[in-house]
């Protein structure tokens, strides 16, 4: 690894959460910094709680640049900024702030994440079938860039319906148009089944049950620890095309990447280098 001074003019830029010692962004970052030869370091930064109401003040002090925003503050970062991009807006939620003349503006950049792993993989929107399983703050982001994109019908499944519905209402406002129902019976086929519940997450349960995966012609898991999920199995094992979300993962660090800096991101270099982190938290 080439090795950068750091000095007087180097760039801080970094990411609060809590916690934040897991995360996979300071050496995915810094790797992209490094490519471009920017002089530019990015750390985590454990945040408590108490602490956020004067966070903004503190980083303007020391001169930060942006950050991404981690669990759990992504929705509880969104009323002090001053400034949000249109999906941070919808999606209530930030994982992405950037210092401008005004102060901050909130991005979230887990919606261009999923439209780019879809993109990598392929897989177009417009006009397609989608099963949507969840309505957190993923489900939001990802549900963002599906209407963006024009799809033809989406269902929700979840486990409180009335979150599903507030999704299902906030998606109306922006496009009234949508067909979107939520928790229906499920009697069509469905060309993309995007999981975005932590269920599968401890590499034991499935979120829903085969007769169900066995409708969809592809099938996206945005859990990527355990890479391979109990529903990536059943879909590999049915012969469904399937992947998880480390590209939504790689492409919402890419996206925020553009953001700070305007330069293109080097997407393999970002890559190699989750994958070594996944080999090494494996
Ligand atoms: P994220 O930001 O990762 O989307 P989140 O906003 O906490 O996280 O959302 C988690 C999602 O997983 C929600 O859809 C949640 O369902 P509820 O709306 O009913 O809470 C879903 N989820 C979490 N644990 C679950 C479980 N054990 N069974 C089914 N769904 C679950």
């Amino acid at each position: 690894m080439t090795y950068l001074s750091v000095n007087g003019s180097t760039k801080l830029y970094g990411i609060i959460g809590n916690p934040v010692n897991h995360s996979f962004s300071p050496e995915m970052q810094t790797r992209a910094f490094q490519y471009h030869k920017l002089n530019s370091v990015y750390l985590p930064f454990p945040i408590q709680e108490h602490d956020l109401p004067r966070l903004l003040d503190a980083f303007k002090l020391i001169g930060m640049q942006g950050f991404n925003v981690t669990v759990p503050y992504k929705e509880r970062i969104v009323k002090f900024l001053p400034e949000l991009s249109e999906e941070a807006e919808f999606i209530g939620a930030v994982n992405t702030v950037k210092r401008t003349h005004k102060g901050w503006k909130g991005f979230c950049t887990d919606e261009t994440g999923f439209a780019l792993s879809l993109e990598a993989q392929k897989i177009t929107i417009k006009n397609k079938r989608v099963l949507l399983l969840g309505a957190g703050g993923a489900a939001k982001a990802i549900a963002f860039a599906l209407s963006q994109q024009k799809v033809r019908q989406l269902r929700i499944i979840n486990r409180s319906e009335e979150n599903a519905l507030d999704l299902k209402t906030k998606l109306l406002n922006i496009d009234n148009s949508l067909d979107v129902a939520v928790n229906t019976d499920v009697e069509n086929e469905f060309d993309l089944l995007i999981n975005t519940t932590s269920v599968g997450m401890k590499g034991d349960e499935c979120p829903i049950g085969e007769d169900l995966i066995k409708k969809c012609k592809n099938v996206v898991d945005i859990i990527y620890n355990p890479p391979i999920t109990p529903l990536l199995k059943v879909a590999e094992k049915s012969g469904i095309r399937n992947f998880n979300g480390i590209d939504m993962l790689l492409y919402q660090g890419v996206a925020a990447f553009e953001i700070w800096t305007e330069m293109a991101a080097p997407v393999e270099i970002m890559r190699e280098s989750l994958k070594n982190s996944l080999a090494i938290v494996k």
